[in-house]
């Protein structure tokens, strides 16, 4: 078990690659928080942590309201006393190109995805700090690297949380605290298989491993940089995309 006994904050856990972190970390030994904004799915979530024996706590929230953020973080406190794990895996996409993107779109993506990691990060850290011991996982994309057309929102947030990851590193590594992120490529989740075939068929043609990706699949990295095996590992950018963008 290569995370027993630790705390670990998802966020967005309800489904998808975040539902499958929280199962992976579960099954090694953490309990689990499912900061999730859909109370259906995140009850699911918890009650499926809780089956494999370890604790979990499902808390209702939008990452990108940072007052909910604190409040989430200390309750937790309260509760089980320490954070040990924060993976920031909640978001969402509203497509668009650079001429048409409507500003509300542009605040929505970059709310939930660079301001929501930015909360995230901001609440647990003093307490991290303060343990001389974390763990912090983002979730970037393979988009946030190389730009996506039609999705300027969304590539511009993932690019902001690769250099947010590194500063964060930078700032936190004295402290013995592990920052990393994770860019998925194109992963099989409820949201994503909705895609139109001729473009999924499009990605498969350019991925070397000619599949799409499991969401256990992102899991398994995620465990590892939430693990001591990663001990020295930090500001470290981990693709998970069957060699999609060489
Ligand atoms: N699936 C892919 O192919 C892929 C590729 C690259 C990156 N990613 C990234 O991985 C992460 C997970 O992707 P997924 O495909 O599993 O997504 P998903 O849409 O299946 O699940 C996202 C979860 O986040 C929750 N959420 C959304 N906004 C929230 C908010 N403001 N506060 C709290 N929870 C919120 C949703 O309710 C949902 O449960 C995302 O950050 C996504 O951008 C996914």
């Amino acid at each position: 078990m290569r995370l027993k006994g630790r705390k670990a904050i998802v966020t967005g856990a309800g489904q998808g690659i975040g539902r499958s972190i929280a199962l992976k970390i579960a099954q090694e030994g953490a309990d689990v928080v499912i900061a999730e904004m859909n109370p259906d799915t995140g009850t699911q979530t918890a009650r499926e942590v809780e089956a494999l024996g370890r604790k979990a706590l499902f808390i209702s929230i939008d990452v990108a309201n940072p007052k909910q953020v604190q409040g989430m973080v200390d309750q937790v406190l309260r509760v089980w006393k320490r954070i040990d794990v924060l993976v920031n895996n909640a978001g969402f996409d509203r497509p668009g190109n650079l001429l048409q993107v409507k500003e509300e779109d542009w605040d929505a993506v970059l709310g939930v995805h660079l301001k929501g990691t930015l909360n995230c990060i901001q609440a647990v850290a003093p307490h991290m700090i303060e343990n001389g011991y974390g763990k912090i996982v983002n979730l970037s994309s393979v988009w946030g690297k190389r730009g996506a057309v039609s999705e300027i929102s969304y590539s511009t947030a993932k690019a902001g949380i690769i250099g947010l990851t590194k500063s964060v590193a930078r700032e936190l590594g004295r402290h013995q605290i592990n920052v990393n992120v994770v860019l998925p490529g194109f992963i099989l989740t409820p949201t994503v298989s909705k895609m139109a075939e001729k473009y999924r068929n499009m990605i498969i043609d350019n991925t070397p491993f000619k599949r799409v990706g499991q969401p256990e699949e992102v899991a398994n990295v995620v465990l590892f940089l939430a693990s001591d095996e990663a001990s020295f590992v930090t500001g470290a950018l981990v693709e998970v995309s069957g060699g999609w963008n060489m």
